[in-house]
């Protein structure tokens, strides 16, 4: 049985790409509503982030990938693509991330 809470997340979750647009070590930069987010899949694990490095606002999607962090291309801060925590200078605040799911053929976000 699914309570109001549950309907409320579900509803909520947006389609932004289709999972075949998104091959492992790959991420593609999506708009949901005002915000510009980054969809990652590192290694078929999936992540959403703010596209936008906490250290100068810069955008992230031209940034390098590893196990677990997307490094921005600007001045190298690197982050946590689960957490966002900032993992060095010169990024000191973290960076928002969103849950991400795969329904079906789609990647959706929660935003
Ligand atoms: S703008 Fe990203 S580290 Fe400086």
């Amino acid at each position: 049985m699914i309570d109001e809470a549950d309907a409320a997340a579900a509803a909520a979750f947006t389609p932004v790409l289709k999972l075949a647009d998104l091959p492992a070590n790959t991420k593609k930069a999506v708009q949901v509503g005002a915000k510009c987010l980054l969809v990652c899949n590192v290694n078929d694990k999936l992540y959403a982030i703010a596209n936008v490095c906490s250290h100068n606002e810069k955008p992230l999607e031209r940034g390098r990938m590893g196990n677990g962090w997307i490094a921005c291309p600007v001045h190298g801060a690197r982050f946590d693509l689960s957490t966002g925590a900032a993992l060095n200078l010169p990024a000191k605040l973290p960076i928002a991330t969103y849950e991400v799911r795969v329904s079906g053929d789609d990647v959706e976000v929660l935003v």
